[in-house]
């Protein structure tokens, strides 16, 4: 078991007051909180170690590529890849998108997402599906919000080039059976490309990218208490060659002339010019500190406080809960009947309490419900007991306010 007190301390937001309430965060899923050890990392780098990398002999130069390449190291025994297959980005949104200009297909390819994916894990395929004159095809969900595999095989053909989906959903915390979709999807045909968007699942659940056999991976580094414009995307070794660069310049060449340019190979190829260093660094110091705990000890953790928020919420018969089963991430999407989410958000954060609320950049899921947004509690490795009692009463309390 992980000690919860303990680890609050090394988060000092979490002392922080709002409106006149301590802060009860619950809005992990679009961003956590930074512990102690990833601030002061930042202030470190700036204060002893802030130079270029990778191209210097100077001696702050060849600390700091030292670091960022450690780093590289960190995330990619995190996620059990090679060195050479992990190239950082800004985040989840930015890799996505540096896969999907990356890749031509002939016209009329096909390329599958699922009704539940975050905006960005459709937009990009959608842009790709308008140059190729090609098709974006869906797999439907059921009611509960899981994913109706067995419909896969009608939908994937010889036209089908990748298949896009989220390994967990933001909005409703739905965990995808990944590992055996993609084995049934390159049964069927091994030449389809399958990116896996894990930006909420790594940060609750252990993650080998090598055991799921996907051709790609991708994550933000904000999501796992590291800093904001940080992300990864993991390109399996023999598919690196397949995508193309969307962006060049300073840091991926060998050699330059007007006439011709030759570029490295490996991941520096998608890395053009200076990246987010402290940002980088920083990932590492949340890996470790992720790593210092022990994944299956948070997840265990953030599954007991969804269990026990589940339960609670259950007993209020005012509210409609989405995906009201437990195979899910530590995330609770739920509506006050007859009262728009945002009213009850509003309140809610009159007590101090952070919660999503609106369309959690999945509009086409809420489509499918037939609503305009949602209630978002997602709970994270230093959130307890005691803030989902606090935050059950506040929310029944706001419930009698709006009726
Ligand atoms: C499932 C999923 N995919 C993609 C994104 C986009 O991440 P970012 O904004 O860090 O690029 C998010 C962010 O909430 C997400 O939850």
């Amino acid at each position: 078991m992980i000690d919860v007190e303990k680890i609050r301390k090394e988060f000092p937001i979490l002392n922080r007051q709002v409106n006149k309430s301590s802060l009860v965060y619950f809005d992990n899923g679009a961003t956590t909180q930074k512990p102690r050890g990833v601030i002061n990392g930042i202030v470190k780098y700036y204060s002893e170690q802030n130079a270029n990398i990778h191209r210097g002999v100077h001696t702050l130069s060849r600390e700091a590529t030292e670091l960022y390449e450690k780093a590289r190291k960190a995330v990619s025994d995190f996620i059990n890849a090679n060195d050479s297959e992990i190239i950082f980005t800004s985040g989840t949104t930015d890799s996505i998108n540096i896969v999907a200009n990356g890749l031509n297909f002939p016209t009329g390819s096909e390329i599958i997402v699922s009704q539940m994916e975050h905006h960005s894990n459709i937009l990009p395929w959608q842009l790709s599906c308008e140059r190729n004159n090609g098709k974006l095809r869906v797999i439907p969900i059921n009611q509960d919000g899981t994913l109706q595999v067995d419909r896969l095989k009608e939908l994937v053909n010889d036209k089908t080039r990748v298949l896009a989906l989220t390994h967990v959903s933001n909005t409703l915390g739905v965990i995808n059976p990944v590992k055996e979709i993609i084995k049934e999807v390159k049964k069927i045909n091994p030449n389809i490309l399958i990116l896996i968007d894990g930006a909420q699942s790594v940060p609750h659940m252990k993650i080998d990218v090598k055991d799921l056999d996907c051709d790609f991976f991708v994550f933000s580094g904000h999501k796992i208490y590291a800093p904001t414009g940080t992300g990864v995307l993991f390109i399996k070794e023999n598919v690196l060659g397949k995508l193309q660069m969307s962006k060049t310049g300073g840091g991926t060449i060998k050699s330059v002339t007007f006439e011709k340019t030759e570029y490295v190979d490996g991941p520096m190829r998608f890395e053009a010019g200076t990246p987010n260093i402290e940002g980088v660094l920083g990932m590492a110091d949340a890996i470790n500190f992720i790593n210092s705990l022990g994944i299956k000890e948070i997840a265990a953790h953030e599954h007991e406080l969804l269990c026990y928020a589940q339960t609670m919420l259950n007993g209020i018969s005012e509210l409609e809960i989405y995906a009201n089963h437990l195979n899910k991430a530590s995330v609770i999407s739920f509506n006050v009947k007859n009262q728009h989410p945002f009213d009850v958000g509003t309140l809610l954060d009159k007590y101090g309490i952070a919660v999503r609320t609106g369309h959690h950049c999945t509009q086409p899921l809420m489509q499918f419900y037939g609503i305009q947004g949602t209630i978002r509690a997602s709970f994270a490795l230093y959130n307890t007991k005691e803030e989902i009692d606090y935050f059950i009463e506040k929310l029944k309390k706001a419930i009698t306010m709006l009726n």
